[in-house]
């Protein structure tokens, strides 16, 4: 497959953990995207049983629908969508922070949009090899209401033996301070694996559905004033390590930042039955390059 990335680009991917790729995504495949996410919302019938996202762990709400939503297209409320009586403090569509985690896979447009050449040559040309596309999250980001995604690395909740996932985030409309951009701490990519998001029930040998944090090395992520901000307009691609400590700003201006996020591992890592994701056997994942499908 014909390279994409210069050696300049690979060698900065490798110093900073993350690559910023400018202009990688036509506007009209954009518009494509929210355009569908919208009309997915618009048919998520909620449940009584509301399901909000944070990876702000203390608060992290896991049910059985969370963990179903690696099979298919959910839609979770933002944190501060709800007012003290129990409604919408806006209308639903202003509502949700995320749809996840298998859009890729279930909806036309997003398999579109997530199984091109040109992205699986960027993953080959990182060094990811047999790259299996594993979730997709659309991500919101809602005016006034849009919640923060605290410091993480994404290899704590998808991970793999070495670890190989990584994060390719793609702004679907201009991502700035003001509306939550991305922020990265440069280099952070070379330290350890803080922690582990496991299903409680593979650590307790009971029938728990919910889920649990393990630590695997005390030293904190960085303070998020040493991460630096990714301004970057609609259509730029960001390729994140999955050890690199990232995070994500509250959203209390006007305008909505609109991202999708499509995590992929290397079909040649282990991939422990630990992990929250799990695919079911009916829905086995498929290589980036659309070469086939593999086993979960
Ligand atoms: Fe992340």
């Amino acid at each position: 497959m014909a390279s994409v990335l210069s050696d300049d680009q690979i060698d900065r991917y490798r110093t900073d953990g993350f690559l910023v790729l400018p202009g990688f995504t036509g506007l009209d495949a954009c518009a494509a995207l929210q355009q569908r996410a919208t009309e997915i919302v618009e048919a998520f019938q909620p449940s009584e049983r509301r399901t909000v996202f944070t990876t702000n762990e203390q608060e992290r709400f896991t049910d059985a629908e969370f963990l179903d939503s690696a099979n298919g297209m959910w839609c979770f409320f933002e944190e501060e969508a709800f007012g003290p009586d129990g409604q919408l403090r806006q209308d639903k569509s202003l509502s949700i922070n995320k749809i996840g985690h298998a859009m890729h896979d279930l909806d036309p447009v997003f398999e579109r949009f997530s199984y091109t050449p040109e992205l699986a040559a960027v993953a080959t040309d990182i060094g990811l090899t047999d790259a299996l596309a594993l979730q997709s999250m659309y991500i919101f980001k809602q005016p006034h209401i849009g919640g923060e995604v605290g410091c993480h690395q994404d290899a704590t909740f998808l991970y793999t033996d070495p670890i190989t996932v990584t994060g390719f985030w793609f702004a679907i409309e201009d991502a700035t301070l003001e509306n939550g951009c991305l922020w990265a701490a440069p280099g952070g990519h070379r330290t350890n694996l803080r922690k582990a998001f496991k299903r409680a029930g593979a650590t307790n040998n009971d029938d728990d559905d919910g889920t649990v944090f393990e630590e695997l090395d005390p030293a904190p992520l960085p303070a998020p004033t040493d991460l630096v901000p990714l301004e970057v307009e609609a259509g730029t691609l960001v390729v994140l390590h999955g050890l690199l400590p990232h995070w994500s700003d509250i959203n209390r201006s006007t305008k909505s930042r609109h991202a999708f996020s499509l995590h992929c591992i290397s079909a040649a890592a282990d991939y422990p039955s630990w992990n929250w994701l799990q695919r079911s056997p009916g829905l086995p994942l498929r290589r980036l390059d659309g070469s086939g499908r593999v086993a979960a």
